[in-house]
């Protein structure tokens, strides 16, 4: 089976329907018929400012809701990132590969680095999408599933591969990415021109994996939509009711034109109330799953542990390839 990595931060208390659309449920999909690799990126947390109290617990959510989600830790490497040293050692080697231009052209880190202003933006912010490159090439990917957002990530990702593959002979394989339709970017039910992030400001915006069943149908009903009452999709001039048919779709798995016709002529009322249903319906199970998860750390850790083991073990096959190549002295 072709080889899959992907990965999600740790940087809020719950994933966001985004994660779960964008990321989580293809994840499910794809892991049936590929080697696949889900990390839990807590170094790239890290990047900006996180509460020691409370990281670890959010690592553990993030593991657990990626269980709940879909994902088996039979069928897949489902691992913590700083549990494989080899992530750090070859973001290290890609450093050194990549222009200190080509860094700053990342759009993620301009649009971070200005809420953050220059100085508390910091060196690890400058070099994430470098650890992302390493965290994909380690494992000789072939598939990285991801949002809509990733994709300039992605790109770097291929051109260091191919830079250090031509430098320094084949090593890795140059993987690609697998973005998926209106899915792949779900847009804040209050600003649907911004994309729904855990790092979001508006409340109201954000439905949270999480968060209680009625607490998300609620922001479904107050949506931002429009004054036409038609429900069809036009993102430029109907942005919130385009991302509702996105949602809808994601969930359901019916086409957008399927759903326009089901609501044609009958406003936004019985659509906004039937997709409050679908996204209790779908997210409820996945909540009540992550609490039993949760409600034993020490069996959490523990799976973590062995699947971390497997990480390591494909990681440092690649890694000593890449020393060897570089023409450092091969480790004892
Ligand atoms: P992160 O943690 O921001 O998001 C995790 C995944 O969710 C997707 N996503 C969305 N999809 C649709 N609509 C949205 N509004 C939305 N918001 C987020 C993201 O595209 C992503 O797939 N840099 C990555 C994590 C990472 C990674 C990797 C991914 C680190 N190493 C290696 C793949 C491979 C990130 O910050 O994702």
């Amino acid at each position: 089976n072709p080889r899959l990595y992907s990965g999600m931060q740790p940087s809020a208390d719950s994933l966001q329907l985004g994660n779960y659309l964008g990321a989580l449920s293809p994840w499910k999909r794809l892991q049936e018929d590929h080697d696949a690799f889900f990390s839990v990126v807590d170094l790239h947390a890290i990047t900006v400012p996180q509460d020691p109290s409370t990281l670890r617990e959010k690592i553990r959510r993030t593991a657990a809701q990626y269980i709940a989600g879909g994902i088996s830790p039979d069928k897949s490497t489902l691992y913590v990132q700083s549990h494989v040293p080899a992530h750090t050692e070859l973001a290290w080697i890609l450093n050194t590969i990549t222009g200190f231009g080509e860094a700053g052209r990342m759009t993620q880190f301009k649009d971070k680095s200005s809420r953050y202003g220059t100085d508390a933006a910091s060196v690890g912010l400058f070099a994430y999408p470098v650890l992302m490159a390493a965290d994909i090439l380690l494992y000789q990917t072939e598939v990285v599933p991801v949002g809509d957002d990733q994709r300039q990530h992605i790109e770097l990702t291929r051109d260091l591969a191919d830079r250090f593959n031509s430098r320094f002979g084949e090593t890795f394989t140059i993987p690609e990415a697998r973005i998926g339709g209106n899915e792949a970017r779900i847009y804040d039910l209050q600003n649907p021109t911004s994309k729904m992030s855990k790092s979001g400001e508006s409340p109201a915006g954000i439905i949270w994996v999480l968060d209680d069943p009625k607490v998300n149908a609620k922001k479904i009903m107050r949506a931002v939509t429009d004054a036409d009452g038609v429900v069809a999709f036009d993102r430029e001039n109907k942005p919130g009711v385009s991302n509702l048919l996105s949602i809808f779709s994601g969930l359901s798995g019916r086409t957008v034109e399927d759903i326009t016709a089901a609501y044609d002529g009958q406003g936004y009322g019985a659509f906004k109330k039937d997709l409050a249903e679908l996204v209790a319906d779908t997210l409820g199970p996945v909540r009540e799953h992550a609490n039993e998860l949760m409600a034993d750390p020490a069996e959490l850790d523990r799976l973590l542990a062995r699947n971390a083991q497997r990480a390591n073990e494909v990681a440092e096959a690649t890694l000593d390839t890449v020393y060897d190549r570089i023409g450092l002295l091969r480790r004892a």
